[in-house]
């Protein structure tokens, strides 16, 4: 049997990327060989493709492979990807790698590629809008005010931060409308921190969130499928600090996740079937990772979706597909047929 050729892309230019090393090379070391041959591909910071040895792989950082790439690496222009590899495994997250933007570079290039499509992608990564279409479809999300940097800049602040106060109250939670990994993520008790929030989420975004601090138990489930998605074991995620740190999430030994999540059997119930429900409602393609709360007073809110959600050797979605018999290399072998299928049967880009 002729193996299939997999491009894994990791690095990349946002916040995230040593975050996703740690996926790429997770997903490098856990596929499984007797099927698939796999090519560590790293996005250097300019967005340039570079096929990378081993040695550059384990290196503890994407600066220190940065260094080296023209050294010890081969340079991939983009047209001569197709020749490479069969398929793409995004190992990217956050900006220009979550967002649809490689999925829209792919898509021209006729490469499959796992995951979400173009679309969906920016959707599932932009927290304002996916709220919009969730709540269309009466799913519950948190009460959200959307602040522009230019209003923020050109209007009297009191007059935001007067509407802030009458629409959102205290605590409130600021943040960039589209980051991952907590950046840029603050817990704001009174007036007096919003100004300083709000310019630190404009570093990132030229749109912030201001939303209501949800109370309850945060949980998470990863979703896996394309024509008929289904929900895995869902987890209850503890927080060390005020909100979860990018350490909280994906460090060894750093926060505390409970597979399953420790409630009753119906609430479990109602987050599976929120989770699958926020996966179709968003058209997520092969696998995702949906953050929620359960309030205390029983609903069930969607917080965000994570389309390319973390694959680190430790994160939560490997926990969940374990408690369902799924082991590393099988959930990263789902995806990668999923991703084969979705895309032969595509009439257009996914
Ligand atoms: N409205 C909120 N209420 C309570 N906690 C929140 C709220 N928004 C974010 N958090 C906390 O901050 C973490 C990161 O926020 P999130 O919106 O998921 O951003 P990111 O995309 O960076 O993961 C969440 O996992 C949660 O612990
Ligand atoms: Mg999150």
């Amino acid at each position: 049997m002729q193996k299939i050729r997999v491009g894994i892309i990791m690095g990349g230019m946002s916040s995230e990327r040593e975050v996703s090393l740690e996926s790429g090379r997770n997903i490098f070391s856990k596929i499984d060989r007797k099927k698939y041959q796999p090519t560590p591909i790293f996005m250097d910071s300019q967005a340039a493709l570079w096929e990378i040895p081993v040695k550059l792989l384990m290196r503890n950082s994407t600066k220190d492979i940065e260094e080296d790439l023209s050294v010890d690496a081969v340079p991939v222009a983009y047209e001569a990807l197709r020749e490479r590899v069969d398929v793409v495994c995004l190992g990217l997250h956050g900006k220009y790698g979550e967002d649809g933007c490689m999925q829209g570079l792919l898509e021209l290039l006729r490469i499959p590629y796992t995951g979400s499509g173009v679309l969906a992608s920016a959707l599932g990564m932009d927290k304002f809008v996916s709220r919009k279409i969730l709540a269309i479809y009466g799913i519950d999300t948190p009460k959200t005010l959307h602040i522009c940097k230019s209003r923020w800049e050109s209007e009297k602040k009191a007059d935001v931060i007067g509407q802030i106060t009458k629409e959102i109250g205290f605590p409130c939670v600021v943040k960039p409308s589209r980051e991952g990994c907590s950046t840029a993520v603050k817990k704001i008790v009174s007036k007096d921190g919003i100004s300083e929030a709000l310019s630190f989420a404009f570093k990132w975004d030229n749109t912030a969130l201001v939303e209501e601090f949800i109370v309850g138990m945060e949980v998470t489930c990863g979703v896996i499928g394309t024509d008929s998605p289904y929900a895995l074991i869902p987890s209850e995620t503890i927080p060390t600090g005020n909100v979860l740190s990018l350490e909280d999430k994906f460090l060894y030994g750093q926060g505390e996740n409970k597979t399953p999540a420790r409630l009753p059997d119906e609430v479990i119930k109602k987050i599976q079937e929120i989770a699958v429900q926020t996966f179709c409602t968003l058209d997520l393609k092969g696998y995702a990772r949906i953050d929620m709360f359960v309030r205390t007073d029983g609903r069930v809110t969607v917080l965000e979706s994570n389309t390319l959600p973390g694959m680190t050797p430790s994160t939560v979605l490997f926990h969940q597909a374990a408690a369902s018999g799924i082991t590393q290399a099988g959930l990263i072998d789902g995806i990668i047929e999923a991703a084969l299928k979705v895309h032969a049967n595509k009439r257009g880009p996914l």
